[in-house]
């Protein structure tokens, strides 16, 4: 009998130096950083020449790498072309990122270039342009004229800028930086997983990047942080509603909505039995940005929702050890910074594209075809029955 593993769950299928999740210690190391180390200190550029190269760069080769990114921001007529269209027929904005993506190959140097010099070389036009795509649709959702990159700020800033077109705040582009640098790897994580299985043909890079686009966009991956924080919303204004204190009116939410069977967003993992530690560094990232501001209520609201979510599913489920999860700080950080939340998921995209990028070198390097087995569940040995034999219902 061949053992079925559903969901490929705990199977090994390569290697990579990029990203390591230890989800009973609840660590993530990248490009051999903890996180917590990492995350809050780097600007991205840093974090994508590490997972590039396997190194910091230096002063030099960071300034080198933020001009190629630089020039690389504004895209061709025709994508700006197909990405306004998405967004003015109201299409998903993970669609028209995949729409404007899959135009990105028309700017390629070398289309049919196979050389490591030649990938890398897609690998900055994408990440350059993930930000600007998503800026040309939200602008054009709105109605709004496109805002020209801005060639003295880096890449977190100038995605702000050209979403507002303002001056973006330090503060803002800082959390977006530690954003940003937290969600750009996660081991084999299923958009990242499917962007390897298409370059393993030795189909291309930007053929792969769109299949991550597409897997992202699910609600099991990178689909939905806005509940969480519509559930924080919600608690709120019952408790405004009803008088009652905060953390009361959250108590009965929770154990509400646990008993009647549904998920509460922003917890539980299937990979960490602990607190996700992205968890623990956008929440500090959270904390950073909400300091001395006027809205600083929402953050503590958040913290006291969360601590009795934690409370009430220990009660529902002992021992399952269901903890806070990225999504929930994920949602608190970007509402904080400004990003409505139809921009939470291509802000996702916008992180993790570093990350995928990364990886299709790596299997690039490995240049071994991903090609699992089924179990075949059918039946065997039928025989064939012309049409006109077939009566109402062919067997
Ligand atoms: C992320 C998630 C899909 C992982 O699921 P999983 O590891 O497959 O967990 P399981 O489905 O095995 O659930 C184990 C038990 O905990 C419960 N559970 C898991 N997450 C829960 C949550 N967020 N709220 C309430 N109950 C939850 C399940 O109902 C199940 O209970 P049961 O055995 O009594 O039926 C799940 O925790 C979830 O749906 N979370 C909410 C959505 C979310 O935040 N997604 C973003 C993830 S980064």
């Amino acid at each position: 009998m061949t053992e079925i593993i559903h969901g490929l769950d705990g199977i090994v299928v390569t290697e990579t130096r990029l990203s390591r999740v230890d989800g009973e210690a609840g660590k993530l190391t990248i490009g051999g950083f903890p996180l917590e180390e990492l995350a809050p200190r780097a600007c991205h550029e840093e974090v994508l020449f590490l997972l590039w190269n396997d190194r910091l760069p230096s002063q030099a080769e960071l300034h080198g790498l933020r001009a190629e990114l630089s020039a690389r921001r504004a895209v061709p007529e025709l994508t700006r072309q197909v990405v306004r269209a998405a967004a003015g027929q109201g299409a998903h904005p993970m669609d028209a990122l995949r729409m404007g993506a899959a135009t990105l190959a028309l700017r390629d140097r070398d289309p049919r270039g196979q050389s490591r010099a030649a990938n890398v070389d897609r690998a900055l036009d994408l990440v350059a342009a993930f930000p600007t795509l998503v800026a040309i649709y939200w602008r054009g959702l709105n109605g709004d004229t496109e805002i020209e990159p801005d060639p003295d700020l880096g890449h977190a800033a100038n995605y702000l800028y050209m979403l507002t077109g303002e001056a973006p705040d330090p503060r803002a582009v800082r959390g977006l930086e530690t954003y940003l640098n937290t969600v750009v790897d996660h081991g084999l994580n299923a958009s990242t997983f499917a962007a390897r299985v298409i370059v393993s043909t030795r189909s291309d890079m930007g053929s792969a990047i769109c299949g991550a686009i597409g897997a992202l966009k699910g609600p099991l991956h990178g689909g939905a942080p806005g509940p969480a924080l519509d559930m924080v919303f919600e608690i709120q204004r019952e408790s405004l509603r009803s008088g009652g204190d905060i953390a009361e009116v959250a108590r009965g939410w929770a154990d509400r909505t646990i008993a009647a069977g549904e998920r509460v967003m922003g917890f539980g993992h299937r990979v960490y039995r602990v607190r996700d530690p992205r968890a623990e560094v956008l929440g500090a990232a959270a904390a950073d940005l909400f300091e001395g501001r006027d809205d600083r209520a929402l953050y503590e609201d958040a913290r006291i929702v969360e601590r009795e979510i934690l409370a009430a599913l220990e009660r529902a489920k002992p021992g399952r050890r269901l903890q806070t999860n990225v999504e929930f700080y994920t949602a608190l950080l970007l509402h904080g910074i400004g990003l409505g939340g139809e921009l939470f998921s291509p802000t996702f995209a916008v992180g993790r594209v570093g990350g995928w990028t990364a990886h299709v070198l790596e299997q690039i390097d490995e240049d071994r075809l991903i090609r699992p087995r089924a179990a075949y569940s059918g039946v065997f040995d039928r025989r064939w029955v012309d049409l006109g034999d077939r009566g109402e219902i062919a067997g």
